[in-house]
């Protein structure tokens, strides 16, 4: 692997926003700024407007994310999305097991699991978020939170398959609510997801949650934070240009 591999990345999850229109409107926007040299930016709009944004986004070095697929490639599974379908009109990387996901829509580990094989076998790449709720946090239990997701997400997959994928550690209880952990800590705890499973120490972990760009200098200062997964930061062009301009200092640093 080479020495870029954990060249830093910034990622937009856009949730349930921005219409066909919308997403035109914000990805013109984006393309027109010069990012800085060294740094992958994706973004995650919704299904609808894959296509649109898959457009939009051809020829420029921004890549294209879906929030979910599900693992079969086709089938009986009314409302699914498969990775066929998101591979075919363009889309690289998907993210996986997000929390708000993992709460509403029943998401398991091993669901996750299967969803991670099926992404890679398929030419996506993973983003995997893992994360800790505020009780949790509170009794001292992120540790063995975050762990326990990270081996089954990884569960029998190998070290060189691991190492193409992306852990976002987003702590529950500061996303959306414009608390971020406090860098040092984040950074700790990424230190442990990266050392539970073989592979990671390769890949890139990002933290997500409530990163804007006042505080993404002092997350992307801590050596084990590679990057960022952002949700209402990515919604304006201006906001999530400003999270990629304080990631730039750290491109070409690792
Ligand atoms: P937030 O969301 O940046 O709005 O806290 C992050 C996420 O849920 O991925």
């Amino acid at each position: 692997m080479s020495a870029d591999a954990r060249r830093p990345l910034i990622a937009g999850n856009w949730k349930m926003h921005k219409t066909i229109a919308e997403t035109r409107a914000l990805l013109r926007e984006l393309r027109a700024y010069p990012l800085p040299a060294g740094i992958d930016v994706v973004v995650a709009p919704p299904f609808t407007a894959l296509v649109a944004a898959s457009e939009e986004l051809h020829g420029t070095a921004i890549g294209l994310g879906a929030q979910t697929m599900h693992e079969g490639e086709h089938g009986a599974y009314t409302g699914e999305i498969s990775p066929l379908m998101l591979h075919e009109i363009g889309v690289r990387w998907v993210i996986l097991g997000h929390s708000e996901r993992r709460a509403t829509c029943n998401e398991s580990d091993a669901g996750v699991n299967r969803k991670v094989r099926s992404a890679l076998a398929h030419g996506l790449t993973p983003i995997v978020a893992v994360g800790e709720s505020e009780g949790e946090h509170r009794r001292g239990e992120t540790h063995a939170i975050v762990v326990a997701q990270t081996r089954a997400a990884f569960a029998n997959i190998e070290p060189d398959e691991v190492a193409r994928c992306v852990v976002a550690y987003e702590p529950i209880w500061a996303i959306g609510t414009g608390l971020i952990d406090d860098p040092a800590n984040a950074n700790a705890v990424i230190a442990e997801i990266r050392a539970s499973v073989a592979g990671l120490e390769r890949a890139r972990i990002l933290y997500g949650g409530s990163m804007k760009g006042d505080n993404a200098a002092a997350l992307m200062a801590q050596s084990d934070i590679d990057g960022g997964l952002i949700g209402g930061a990515s919604l304006k062009a201006e906001s999530f240009l400003a999270v990629i301009e304080a990631a730039a200092p750290r491109a070409g640093a690792t």
